[in-house]
């Protein structure tokens, strides 16, 4: 049983082959995935692979390197892709100080502008954030998002970092870096974060773990990140999908029948 709370199955990456990666995925046992939009075609392509297979649920919402292109409308078109069906969270929305393809305003301002609509909504979160611990803690305060609840997505942060987000009701979710040789800051975060406050994804096509690490990544690749954060635990890898599957289920609301 695996579950990927974040991938991007509509990733142009995966336009030759999409239909066979998605049900290898089923025979290899992948119970969920949650597919993250990065703008607002990306958000209906989510939704629309989450129309066609029940295991997949959908995320809406404007990354940061694409904040640029938010205008007056978009939160009002992001409001009505949040009311389809299976749309379980607001997302991927944050700040990305590393490449910095949006200037750092419209980033802020799209960023409290989407925490706003989740609020509405009454959704979770998923958060992208690189280089900006400092500024995506302090907005996340402003915005009182502990009443919103969500996920740190492909959490690089330190332990405090950790400790401020879960702090807020946040769970935190780690991906393929925590496999790479020298992740020691990530592997000090997952000895860290407790098994009721984990979530696992793949950010595929990106991210890929060791032993495919290179190559294009795909959900059914959260079983090496699952085997790396079992290691580091020291519990079994079912021990640990029982529990991200529980939370899973409770940030989300996503019924695995169990
Ligand atoms: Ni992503």
């Amino acid at each position: 049983m695996l579950i990927d709370t974040h991938a991007h199955l509509d990733d142009r990456r995966f336009d030759r082959d999409r239909k066979q990666i998605i049900e290898q995925c089923r025979e290899e046992g992948v119970l969920c995935i949650i597919n993250a939009g990065v703008n607002v075609s990306s958000s209906i392509k989510s939704i629309n692979l989450a129309s066609r297979y029940p295991f997949i649920y959908a995320a809406v919402g404007i990354h940061p390197h694409d904040a640029r292109t938010m205008d007056g409308n978009s939160v009002e078109i992001l409001g009505s892709l949040a009311r389809k069906d299976k749309v379980v969270a607001i997302g991927e929305i944050g700040l990305d100080y590393h490449y910095d393809f949006s200037p750092r305003d419209r980033q802020k301002a799209a960023f409290r502008q989407q925490l706003n609509l989740a609020r509405d909504m009454k959704l979770p979160v998923v958060i992208h954030d690189r280089e900006a611990h400092g500024d995506i803690i302090k907005i996340l305060k402003e915005e009182k998002a502990s009443e919103i609840g969500g996920v740190m997505h492909c959490f690089s942060g330190s332990r405090e970092t950790a400790r401020e987000c879960m702090d807020m009701n946040f769970f935190i979710s780690f991906a393929g870096p925590v496999t790479f040789h020298n992740a020691r800051k990530a592997r000090e975060a997952v000895a860290y974060v407790p098994l009721d406050r984990m979530l696992l994804e793949t950010d595929c096509p990106y991210l890929t773990p060791v032993p495919y690490r290179g190559k294009r990544n795909y959900p059914g690749n959260v079983k090496y990140v699952a085997e790396e954060i079992s290691r580091i635990k020291g519990i079994s890898t079912e021990e640990l999908m029982d529990a991200v599957a529980a939370n899973t289920g409770k940030l989300f609301g996503i019924d695995f029948g169990q």
